[in-house]
């Protein structure tokens, strides 16, 4: 599992939906091999939606070839009642992409047969191929879509009784009135999203700092069913620093290490987007025991077999965990980096169209090649 940590809920947002926009991109969907997507509700994912927005009113996402399956949906509310998560999906996301009404599926909480419903939209997600990428939110209490605490780790789409803490939560959608917060919903299943061959959970803010020590540092167990990412083969949670705040610093120090030695020593162009290392040119082998790249031309004989990193950022104080990282023009730094595009990977075409060395020197005094753009400005979408 990779655990991605970034300052606040808008970096968050913006990796998130850059994240999904390449993953999109690089599978090069087409009508008869659809890019097939699960997607939250609540206020998490809202600003992911207004990037993906973005993306696609700028021309560098298409929702053409996808087919989107939302997560749960309020048992009995009409479909126009402006909280139903039918009109949530279409306000914040499917009225502003080119998503074909065919390709979009919804439960149907007022549906005769819940039951038969259920039944129909797993039946459904099997005949597109499955979730190519399940992207969730959590709640307080650590469920993933409505699987509260309690729900079996191999269930699939059903009905399901809120558990008081989200009747309780959600009242703020219904003005505050708990009593208008409907107690029944219908949800995909834990077995659902593990059985999606990617699953990206965000999860922001201190409220759900429990939730992520839960789900990280014990075990894996149904009242918390958010850890069943751990038994999931490709997951990745993305979290704000405030929702880390009940995590040992240990497992903080660990994952941003993890993080930063593979964007910054192994580099780039040679970790697939889900974080597989596929490859390691000598060059970039060579950068793995040396503090600053060396040319393969021209090795260093005197390089140390071991990184030492400390004493070239003057932080010999710090933990080995703590790792820093160096730039093309050998200057020392210490950064945070977003996900890059591929196409800037090899190329050097980074998004400023600056030099390979320049933008790298550039990102590590900025701390990213992305910096987080404005809400898209046209707010139609709210
Ligand atoms: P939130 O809800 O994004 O509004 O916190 C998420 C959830 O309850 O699943």
């Amino acid at each position: 599992m990779r655990l991605i940590i970034r300052e606040d809920p808008k970096a968050v947002a913006y990796y998130t939906a850059n994240y999904v926009r390449q993953r999109i991109n690089e599978f090069k969907a087409t009508r008869s091999r659809p890019f097939v997507l699960g997607l939250p509700t609540g206020s998490t994912p809202v600003e992911v939606y207004w990037h993906l927005v973005d993306f696609y009113k700028r021309g560098e996402l298409s929702f053409r070839n996808v087919v989107t399956f939302s997560m749960d949906e309020y048992v009995g509310l009409p479909r126009t009642h402006p909280e139903s998560y039918c009109s949530f999906m279409r306000r914040h996301l499917y009225d502003h992409i080119n998503l074909r009404s065919e390709n979009i599926h919804m439960l149907d909480g007022n549906a005769e047969d819940l039951a038969a419903e259920c039944q129909r939209y797993e039946d459904k997600i099997k005949e597109v191929g499955g979730i190519e990428l399940f992207l969730g939110g959590i709640g307080p209490d650590g469920h993933i879509a409505f699987n509260e605490p309690g729900s079996s780790l191999e269930s699939v789409t059903r009905v399901k009784t809120l558990a008081y803490e989200t009747v309780l939560a959600n009242a703020r959608f219904f003005g505050g009135d708990v009593n208008k917060v409907p107690k029944l919903a219908l949800t995909v299943g834990v077995g659902t999203v593990r059985a999606a061959r990617e699953v990206l959970l965000i999860i922001t803010g201190a409220h759900k700092a429990v939730a992520l020590a839960k789900c990280i540092e014990e075990g894996v167990n149904h009242m918390w069913t958010l850890s069943v990412v751990q038994l999931h083969p490709s997951a990745m949670v993305v979290c704000d620093e405030d929702a880390t705040l009940e995590l040992h610093v240990k497992t903080v120090r660990y994952f941003k290490s993890i993080e930063q030695v593979q964007e910054q020593l192994i580099g780039r162009q040679n970790i697939g987007l889900k974080g597989s290392i596929s490859k390691l040119s000598h060059a970039d082998a060579q950068g793995l025991y040396t503090s600053a790249p060396q040319p393969p031309s021209e090795p260093d004989s005197n390089a140390s077999a071991e990184p030492d990193l400390s004493e070239e950022m003057g932080q010999s104080d710090v933990d080995e965990e703590e790792y820093v990282a160096y730039s093309d023009a050998g200057k020392s730094f210490k950064a945070t980096l977003m996900p890059v595009d591929d196409s800037a990977g090899s190329s050097g075409e980074l998004h400023d169209g600056a030099s390979p060395s320049a933008t790298r020197a550039a990102v590590a005094a900025v701390g990213g090649p992305f910096q987080i753009p404005p809400s898209p400005q046209n707010s139609t979408i709210c």
